[in-house]
């Protein structure tokens, strides 16, 4: 068997991590649900959920990896008291992993296929309704979406095949570094167009009553739905970091850093979208196409329009490649754990599976429309994203929560000793009732408001 490679750096160990956060959940979710809950109001809570429910689950997260020096595969066979059963928690994240991927890999071949586009100048002149054509036709054509898509896995791929320290380190650091100068010069380019006050205004400061009036329910459970997604909990996708890492650090300030850095990302996403939307006269609760339909509109009116959209399509392709990479590094991890397989045997067969997997998604726009698993106008990637966001984040990081605080799982005392080994800040003790008691509930409760939702509202 391979000897199990470890980070070089702490550095590289955070950003990955964070650019395993950092994705399509920040930069293209997160803006359009802010447009649709009302804009500020809506961020506060979103913050505050990214504390009091993301934070100490990450923590768990990391301190399950590292004490096992396990992927999610095995990490709770090395863990869990004898006789016991939490190692299925393990397959439900390998489940989560590939099921997050069979959708992913297109949206993210969407974002390069826009690179493409904008950097040719195929926007340029064009009006609003062949703007909306350009995505629909995109959509239309299984074939181009299945270039995309493939372009997309083979670069990842081939990133992961190079190794841990050689590959996914390396490249993601330098990825994270393009994408956060990209991200300022972009937000300086937004917020000093004319007319981006009013944009800033909707973003930065709250406005509850008009959040009550569109419903509060909806915009809480969406709230707590991204914060989830947003830093990729559950899945023991950010767990995998954690066995890559020494006992250097405590687990807190290491998690404390990632949320921080997730959130300037999302927040400054944010701060490119609305300002434009608003002096372009746009409006930003316009839902999924906002990126694709709407954006382009903008970058056609602005001056320097077609370089700035460009950044803007490498920026978003950044941001999915980063997580792209690190899911694919775990389920890379999964094989290795399990089979004994060598990263090259690894990286060749989940490539093959992963293209297959990401086939139903890619037909589902156009050959298999026909197919609306949830209702009319739904498609193959709304049921692939409702089962990986509404059930396998919220599930699996109840199931994480419970092995660590249970008598009948690993415990408190083994997480703490584990989350406090090192140095930095200490896991707060008096959290332990709230994160034995309160929080499962809020988390129970996520999952059933998720049903609610999808099936009988
Ligand atoms: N955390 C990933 C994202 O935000 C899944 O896109």
């Amino acid at each position: 068997m391979e000897k199990r490679e470890h980070f070089s750096s702490r550095l590289g160990f955070i950003l990955i991590s964070a650019g395993c956060a950092i994705g399509l959940g920040n930069v293209w979710r997160f803006p359009y649900i802010t447009g649709k809950y009302g804009g500020a109001a809506f961020v506060l809570i979103y913050l505050l959920f990214l504390v009091i429910l993301g934070l100490p689950i990450m923590v768990m997260e990391f301190s399950v990896g590292r004490a096992s020096q396990k992927s999610a595969a095995r990490s709770f066979h090395v863990l869990e008291p004898a006789g016991t059963k939490w190692h299925i928690t393990g397959y439900l994240a390998i489940a989560g992993n590939y099921l997050l991927m069979m959708f992913y890999t297109t949206v993210g071949g969407w974002m390069l296929y826009y690179v493409y586009k904008m950097a040719r100048g195929e926007f340029v002149g064009q009006t609003p309704d062949q703007v909306g054509a350009t995505f629909g036709g995109m959509l239309g054509d299984p074939k181009a979406m299945t270039i995309w898509m493939l372009i997309m896995v083979f670069i990842c791929f081939g990133i992961c095949s190079l190794g841990l320290q050689k590959g996914v380190e390396r490249i993601t650091k330098v990825m994270m570094s393009f994408l956060l100068i990209i991200l300022v010069i972009l937000c300086i380019r937004s917020v000093t167009l004319e007319g981006a006050a009013e944009g800033i205004r909707f973003y930065l400061i709250p406005d509850f009553g008009k959040m009550i009036e569109n419903g509060l329910g909806e915009a809480v459970y969406a709230a707590m739905g991204q914060a989830f997604f947003t830093l990729s909990l559950g899945i023991g996708a950010m767990a995998i970091f954690g066995s890559y890492i020494s006992k250097e650090h405590r687990l807190l300030g290491e998690s404390v850093n990632i949320c921080l850095l997730d959130t300037l990302i999302a927040l400054m996403a944010g701060l490119v979208i609305f300002p434009a939307c608003f002096a372009f006269g746009v409006d930003p609760g316009e839902g999924p196409g906002l990126v694709f339909i709407t954006l382009p509109n903008i970058f056609n009116k602005m001056a320097g329009g077609r370089l700035f959209g460009t950044l803007f399509f490498i920026f978003m392709s950044f941001a999915a490649m980063s997580t792209i990479i690190a899911v694919f590094e775990n389920i890379i991890s999964f094989s290795i754990d399990l089979g004994n397989w060598s990263r090259k045997k690894a990286v060749i067969v989940n490539g093959i599976l992963i293209i297959v997997l990401s086939m139903p998604c890619v037909l589902g726009f156009n050959v298999l429309s026909n197919i609306a698993p949830l209702g009319a106008g739904s498609t193959i990637q709304d049921l692939e994203d409702f089962i990986v966001s509404n059930n396998l984040l919220p599930l699996g990081s109840l199931l994480y929560l419970l092995f660590c605080t249970s008598k009948r799982g690993w415990g408190w005392k083994n997480f703490i000793a584990e989350a406090d080994a090192g140095q930095g800040p200490k896991f707060p003790q008096w959290a332990r009732f709230y994160i034995s008691y309160i929080l499962p509930l809020i988390v129970v409760f996520i999952l059933i408001m998720g049903y609610w939702q999808k099936f009988f509202a």
